[in-house]
């Protein structure tokens, strides 16, 4: 028998979650049966979509959604070997028990100085929302110039990177001098603090004055307002997220897009990074010889325990972050 944890939502968030709203549980897990594993949680990932998708796809007292790479300690299931480990989509539980059928198995030639944690971040989900919507939604041309928000994030930064694989100017914005630093280490060419500059309408025009061809949304709400006046005629806009307002309890209301969309005749397309689930195996591949090859530097931001996961979903949505938040258990 194993002792299993759990963090539940005991209470609907209203506005930013607060500690009240989590409740540790402890339980005890049967032996796994024919067919089934058990898992011990070694990286949990704390993301802004846990925020919106509470809303949408859990009720309270159920355990909070999420992935973790697992650890396979007990095996009877010959997919899965005891030592193995999985990207497990189990939700903020240390201990699992799976017949397999929602686990993905780590990359067969994960390279043993690459951190597994990464198979949550620049080599898993956020890096994978970067590429698709660099390459499926916006199309992304060599010289073209692309402005992308919440820069120093777990998909911002790989955005930005890709942007400079591919031959492009990129600007990005983030909420401190130091995550502004890390994006001109990354060879952003352009970056400012939105939270300190005077104007960000004057930001966003220094920074490009050409304006911009592509833009990638992360934050949408009063960000997205001042921008897209400052998109080319034909620009074209990937809606990946819109977390200013995710912490909304009364929704946000105008200046509303439409007419800047038609004087600049834009294309405005949100999208779900799994749209493109059939394509993971060879992009995985092809970010993980990025990373070999230096082009895609990765950074993370590691909080130690379970016991602090709320906490450090708490310090994400708060920005507290440069690269992707973690939890190492
Ligand atoms: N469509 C998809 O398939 C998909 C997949 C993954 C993520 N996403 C979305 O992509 C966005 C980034 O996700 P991520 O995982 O990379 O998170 P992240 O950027 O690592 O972390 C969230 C960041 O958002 C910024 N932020 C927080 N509150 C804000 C506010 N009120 N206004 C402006 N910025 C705020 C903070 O950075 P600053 O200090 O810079 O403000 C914070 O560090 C989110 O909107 C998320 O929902 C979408």
């Amino acid at each position: 028998m194993v002792q299993a944890k759990s963090w539940v939502m005991v209470k609907h968030f209203d506005g930013f979650p607060k500690d009240s709203d989590f409740q540790l549980k402890v339980e005890e897990l049967p032996e796994p049966k024919d067919g089934e594993v058990l898992l011990e949680a070694v990286f949990l990932s704390v993301d802004p979509y846990m925020r919106p998708f509470s809303r949408l796809h859990m009720k309270e007292g159920d355990v909070m959604i999420g992935t973790q790479v697992a650890k396979v300690t007990q095996s009877k299931n010959p997919a899965f070997p005891v030592g193995s480990h999985v990207v497990s989509h189990c939700g903020w539980r240390s201990h699992s028990v799976s017949d397999g059928a929602d686990l993905i198995p780590i990359m067969a030639d994960w390279p043993s100085d690459v951190s597994l944690s990464l198979a949550l971040g620049t080599i898993g989900m956020p890096g994978l929302t970067a590429l698709y919507g660099i390459e499926e939604v916006l199309g992304l041309q060599k010289n073209e110039t692309l402005l992308v928000n919440a820069a120093a994030g777990a998909v911002g930064n790989v955005v930005g990177q890709i942007a400079k694989i591919k031959g492009c100017k990129v600007v990005g914005s983030a909420g401190s001098d130091a995550k502004v630093a890390y994006l001109r280490e990354l060879g952003f060419d352009e970056a400012f603090n939105y939270k300190t500059v005077p104007s960000l309408e004057e930001a966003l025009k220094k920074a490009a004055p050409e304006g911009y061809d592509c833009l990638f949304e992360n934050v949408g709400g009063y960000f997205s307002t001042v921008a897209l006046p400052q998109m080319k005629t034909f620009g074209r806009i990937a809606v990946c997220g819109s977390i200013s307002t995710y912490n909304d309890g009364t929704p946000q209301t105008g200046p509303y897009p439409h007419f800047t969309m038609i004087v600049k005749q834009l294309k405005m397309e949100g999208f779900t990074q799994n749209r493109w689930q059939h394509k993971n195996p060879e992009s995985l591949k092809r970010m993980m010889a990025w990373l070999k090859e230096g082009k895609l530097k990765c950074r993370e931001h590691v909080t130690k325990g379970f016991e602090n996961m709320p906490a450090a979903f708490m310090g994400l949505l708060r920005g507290d972050n440069i690269g992707k938040a973690v939890v190492a258990v």
